[in-house]
């Protein structure tokens, strides 16, 4: 499969596809520091001289684990000719390109995503981060990696939960931005949930290109690159009420994508049709869209601080049709009349 390249601007990135997972070298470079999280360490880090391993899951997003990664940086004698090579999901992909970023004041980063959500998402575009004072991603950069190098049969390891939870990302993009893609989940939704690496290849290469055009067109999120969010203000708000972990990030952004349907259609923004088949489609891909015991009126809180603002309209990433996308503005009670 060719490398999807991102070029504009402000961001240089080639996203590679392997069929077996090798950990990528580079000739130029006086060393390399492979970034792990315990999990990956197990599954891929038997080849790797010089890593370090941070304990896996999103508690591990911290300053103490940069500090841990830059001070194997520094042991190596690593300058600013090095590279880093983060070897995982989101959260190590978003570590260790922060502390590239910040190391000798930016050295290169090469990121290997093995989760759906890091292949579709997370190591595309820049953005990098840990989380801090109790929000998440609090602190970060833009620093995108130059190399993102993904091979599909990585996902063949990935606990069900992890894999099925991407799958809300990958709807949310097709719905964005590719139509093909939205009808191929439809028609090749046996092989997706199976995990065939083939058929993943081009679900992933389709994803990053629609990321990749957006980014591109914003890099630094005054406009388009919000559309990114589709879904995600109800999902934030769903996984802060219910408390982190009660459900997962892709069952919050696919509860999400089907209140921003139904939001849509109560301001007369939305295609009916359209909302219908995007919600069997979520249906169609296990999500339930149905979730028991909301508090509506710490969603409507959370949402409101989620955009940092008090008022009584807050702003919504919503679609006229399927790769038709917009950001407005609405009354908080059209919000609480779909919550209910
Ligand atoms: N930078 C961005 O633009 C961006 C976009 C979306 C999400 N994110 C970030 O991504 C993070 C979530 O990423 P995630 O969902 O990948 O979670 P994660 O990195 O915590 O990985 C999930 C779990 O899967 C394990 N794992 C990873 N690959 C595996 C494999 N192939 N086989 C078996 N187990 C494997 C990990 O060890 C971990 O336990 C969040 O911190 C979020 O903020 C960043």
């Amino acid at each position: 499969m060719d490398p999807v390249s991102l070029e504009a601007s402000g961001i240089s990135q080639t996203v590679e596809f392997q069929r077996e997972l090798t950990l990528p070298g580079d000739p130029d470079t006086d060393h390399l520091l492979y970034v792990f999280d315990t999990n990956t360490d197990v599954l891929f880090g038997g080849s790797a001289s010089d890593k370090v391993v941070i304990s896996d899951g999103e508690e591990a997003k911290s300053w103490e684990s940069v500090a841990k990664i830059l001070q194997a940086a520094l042991k190596m004698g690593m300058t600013r000719r090095s590279v880093f090579v983060g070897v995982g999901g989101g959260v190590i992909g978003d570590m260790t390109a922060f502390a590239a970023s910040i190391y000798m004041r930016g050295c290169s980063v090469v990121l290997v995503p093995t989760t759906l959500l890091a292949m579709v998402d997370a190591a595309v575009g820049g953005k990098t981060g840990i989380n801090f004072g109790g929000y998440k991603n609090m602190v970060g950069s833009f620093h995108p990696a130059h190399r993102v190098v993904t091979c599909t049969e990585a996902l063949t390891s990935l606990p069900e939960r992890e894999y099925h939870s991407g799958l809300a990302e990958v709807i949310k993009t097709a719905a964005l931005g590719d139509r093909e893609l939205y009808g191929m989940l439809r028609d090749r939704r046996d092989a997706i949930f199976g995990r065939d690496s083939d058929v993943m290849r081009e679900v992933v290469a389709r994803c990053v290109r629609v990321k990749a055009e957006i980014v591109e067109a914003d890099l630094t999120e005054q406009g388009r690159r919000a559309w990114l969010n589709l879904g995600h203000t109800f999902a934030h708000a769903l996984e802060s009420t219910a408390g982190f972990g009660a459900y997962t990030h892709g069952e919050a952004v696919a509860w999400g994508m089907s209140r921003a349907m139904a939001l849509g259609r109560r301001i007369d923004i939305t295609a009916p049709d359209y909302a219908r088949d995007l919600v069997d489609l979520i249906h169609e891909f296990r999500f339930s869209t149905d979730l028991p015991d909301l508090d509506t009126d710490g969603l409507i809180q959370a949402m409101a601080r989620d955009k940092k603002r008090q008022t009584s309209r807050l702003r919504f990433v919503l679609q006229k049709n399927l790769c038709d996308t917009i950001v407005t503005e609405v009354d908080t009670g059209d919000v609480e009349a779909i919550l209910e």
